[in-house]
């Protein structure tokens, strides 16, 4: 089927909840993707941080059709061999000691804050002055159900189907007063994404994170951590906390794990756990014996990449920063592995940066309208970071100075119209 009868079909019979590029891939290997016109693309985003491992690695597709060949589900209500290998190893990689098993990064987050609500009633046996209310952090995001649309800081994903779950209150990333303002005893956990990566790839400050955990452990809170995209060698550690010195009560993660089928993962402590007993939480696909096989594989490979990550990531940083030094355009570099964020001084400039590599075979992405996002596979080369800054200076330098000058124009209109208001008000 070709592009345009897809567009076509999709454009009648699906929720428009999608503004897709027009490009249709069909084939993946490697770094590379090649679309439905033969077209071959430099993968930098691994379908927002999921293919960590590139496309078509042959340990993941051996795993996969080995286990495809023998089970494939068989629901929560009885064992398989692989969720308590896989929880062995998660365990081990992130420090805390139990874990569940889930089908999406979502999924994950709304575990955890159940988990933070039944902890918090569980400390409280006669059931007065239960611990309630979460803090979470303005700019953050934890997907798109319920709950997580709660504790995402960002009105424009909340809004449209408000009202949302009660109790909780958004704290300035990084804003140790308005954190200590916002705490007190009636708070059940601090959520935050120690990298916040739809946010813009904005890190957690040191002193934050140790604040967050300090109030929650003195007042018997939760401080629960999403690692959905920070996670699981991300930013060239097992997760992005351990780059601090703090051990959450509560880790998400998803995207990577199951190295493209849909897995989600909550990790936590024994103490936490005690809180649940079975029915209380639970899902049907979660977990299964597919999915857990393909992430034990996922995290064998890792193990040997994390070096790699921290390697290629550092080149991929200092060779960004080297482009904010020549383009007044970019505002800032940040990230931590492969987890970086080059921020443009202008919107329309990011959306047509985003296009022009497209179109030249290289797929990034833009997030929170000024930034340019990077996601790349663990299995990047110093020679894929070649390519892109070279596309990335040569498209800073054709286009920067168009949008540079209509944004300044764009200022100073503003500036006249205000100056007219005032004006008028006086
Ligand atoms: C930090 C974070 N939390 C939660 C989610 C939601 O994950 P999913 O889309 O798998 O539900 C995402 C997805 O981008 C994310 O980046």
């Amino acid at each position: 089927m070709s592009l345009s009868t897809v567009q076509r079909a999709e454009a009648e019979l699906l929720l428009p909840t999608y503004d897709r590029h027009p490009v249709m891939f069909t084939r993946g290997r490697g770094v590379h993707l090649w679309d439905s016109k033969g077209k071959k693309y430099l993968d930098l985003l691994s379908g927002i941080g999921v293919n960590a491992l590139g496309h078509g690695h042959p340990a993941i597709q051996a795993a996969l059709s080995r286990q495809a060949k023998r089970l494939i589900h068989t629901s929560n209500l009885f064992f398989h061999e692989f969720q308590a290998e896989l929880a062995k190893e998660l365990t081990r990689i992130s420090g805390l000691d139990r874990a569940f098993f889930c089908n999406s990064g979502t999924e994950a987050w709304e575990g955890a804050l159940k988990l933070a609500r039944a902890y918090a009633h569980a400390q409280n046996g006669n059931g007065n002055n239960t611990k309630w209310r979460i803090l979470a952090l303005e700019n953050s995001f934890h997907g798109r159900t319920f709950g997580s649309l709660a504790t995402t800081g960002q009105a424009k994903y909340r809004e449209p189907f408000a009202p949302m779950l009660p109790g909780v209150s958004f704290v300035g990333l990084n804003d140790l007063d308005d954190l200590k303002w916002k705490f007190d005893s009636s708070v059940c956990a601090i959520c935050l994404e120690t990298v916040q990566g739809e946010g813009g790839i904005r890190p957690v400050s040191p002193e934050f994170l140790r604040m967050a955990r300090e109030l929650t452990k003195k007042n018997d809170a939760l401080l629960l951590v999403d690692e959905i995209q920070s996670g699981l060698g991300r930013t060239g550690r097992y997760f992005a906390y351990q780059h601090y010195d703090v051990l959450p009560d509560v880790v998400t993660a998803a995207k990577p794990l199951a190295a493209g089928l849909p897995l989600g993962a909550l990790l936590t402590t024994n103490r936490v756990a005690a809180c649940i007993h079975p029915g209380l939480h639970g899902t049907t696909f979660g977990g299964g014996p597919l999915t857990c096989a393909v992430a034990v594989e996922f995290l064998k490979q890792l193990k040997l990449r994390l070096p790699h990550v921290q390697k290629v990531g550092t080149y991929f940083q200092e060779q960004l920063a080297e482009l904010k030094k020549a383009h007044p355009a970019v505002v800032e570099v940040r990230g931590l592995g492969l987890m970086l964020a080059v921020e443009l001084d202008s919107a329309d400039l990011a959306k047509a940066i985003v296009k022009r590599l497209m179109d030249e075979g290289i797929i990034i992405n833009r997030t929170h309208d000024t930034v340019l996002r990077f996601l790349p596979p663990y299995i990047l080369e110093k020679k894929h970071v070649d390519q892109a800054i070279r596309a990335l200076d040569a498209a800073f330098g054709a286009l920067a100075p168009k949008f540079t000058q209509s944004r300044k124009k764009e200022i100073k209109d503003e500036n006249l119209d205000t100056s007219e208001v005032v004006f008028a008000n006086a």
